[in-house]
């Protein structure tokens, strides 16, 4: 099985961007943990960083036929986008969505984000860990061990 790790606006610029929200580790470091769990369940991953959400859109349209579930953290377009949880609801597959922090003991306007209404689970708040719990969860349930 193959995953798609999407990640959004500004996470090319993990591990100098605000470290104390979002840690030192940079986005290699992230595509690489996850790479590291997905092996460990004999998965694949293709990762893609976008600045613009189209580019976002499209790599979600793309998906069916390559990918069997997609994870995605849409950073500050979490919060704005109706568009990027209309293209994961029109591709159908299982979606996790990853917050490095926890949104909810931020900024008001970061307390609501269109795509978890899309999500089968939303992981935020733990780091860059939350990318190979998300990991972990799709292999569990995609190989049937949890639904
Ligand atoms: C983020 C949280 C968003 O509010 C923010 O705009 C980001 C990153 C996170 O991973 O914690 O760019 O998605």
């Amino acid at each position: 099985r193959n995953l798609l790790i999407l990640n959004g606006p500004n996470l090319n610029l993990l591990g100098t961007r605000e470290p104390g929200i979002y840690g030192t580790e940079t986005l290699d470091d992230v595509e690489a943990l996850a790479l590291d769990a997905a092996e460990s369940h004999g998965w694949t991953v293709d990762c893609i960083q976008s600045n613009h959400e189209g580019d976002l859109i499209d790599a979600i349209h793309g998906a069916p036929g390559l990918a069997d579930a997609i994870i995605i953290n849409p950073a500050a377009y979490s919060h704005t986008s109706v568009a990027i949880p209309d293209a994961l609801s029109g591709v159908g597959l299982p979606v996790v969505e990853v917050h490095l922090s926890n949104i909810h003991r931020r900024e008001e306007f970061r307390h609501h984000s269109y795509v978890s209404a899309v999500a089968d689970a939303v992981i935020c708040g733990a780091g860059i860990a939350g990318y190979k719990m998300a990991v972990d969860y799709l292999a569990a349930r995609l190989d049937g061990e949890a639904q």
